[in-house]
């Protein structure tokens, strides 16, 4: 089984505990993108659910699967939020933000009552900080925010390259909230709790890409079979 039909699998289970009459939140990148489409097969047989997406490619694959969309302005809180990972590690921490959505992908999650995670099983670490950890930065003070950012990392013991991300057009990715992402190379952070709450006291730092606490399950699907992992 290829990788893609491995993600296809995790979405699948995780579409299981969609009910109907449910509020959604629907995550962003390759693996959320196999669970929009299954989604919005169960819509057209009769589902009847509305999601909030995560960001605006997921918002145009929605609709084009016919999901019934709305915001977090118009409903209270979601039942559950759909979405996928960089990493995930053995406390059910994650890494998120490689397809740049961090921002409102968190939004997201922290208004739902349950995150299911969905993921091959090659995201599964003993220890985040291999996968480069996104940053969403403000374009103003760059520089000094990147020091910062350096020496939040320090003072957990992660060393590394700080990388401003590149747009397709060779320019600074533009997130959609219209800020800049820097992709901390760290190999390994030791304290990935510590480091979040560091981060979140930057100025400059709009969100970073460590979501702590936030999933309830993660699925993991490999060539063995699906394995679910509850929050203890
Ligand atoms: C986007 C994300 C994605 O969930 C994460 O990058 C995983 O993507 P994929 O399913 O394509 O591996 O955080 O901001």
């Amino acid at each position: 089984m290829n990788k893609e039909e491995l993600k296809r699998k995790a979405a699948a289970r995780a579409l299981d505990e969609v009910r109907n009459g449910m509020k959604l939140g629907i995550g962003t990148g390759s693996t959320a993108k196999h669970f929009i489409e299954l989604l919005g097969e169960k819509v057209r047989a009769g589902l009847d659910v509305v999601g909030v997406p995560t960001s605006e490619v997921t918002r145009a694959d929605a609709e084009r699967c016919g999901i019934r969309l709305t915001t977090l302005d118009a409903i209270d809180r979601l039942d559950l939020t759909v979405d996928g990972a960089d990493e995930v590690d053995t406390r059910l921490d994650l890494i998120k933000g490689g397809g740049g959505a961090l921002l409102r992908e968190k939004i997201v999650a922290a208004a739902s009552d349950r995150m299911i995670v969905i993921a091959d099983e090659s995201k599964w670490v003993d220890c985040l900080g291999k996968f480069p950890l996104p940053v969403e930065v403000i374009p103003f003070g760059l520089a000094a925010t990147r020091r910062a950012i350096e020496r939040a990392c320090a003072q957990v013991g992660a060393t590394g390259r700080l990388q401003l991300r590149d747009g397709k057009d060779g320019h600074a990715f533009v997130t959609d909230g219209g800020h800049w992402i820097i992709d901390a190379h760290l190999g390994r952070i030791p304290d990935a709790p510590r480091l979040a709450s560091l981060l979140s006291d930057i100025p400059g730092v709009v969100e970073h890409g460590l979501f702590i606490g936030f999933a309830s399950t993660v699925v993991l699907a490999g060539t063995e079979g699906i394995r679910t992992v509850e929050r203890a």
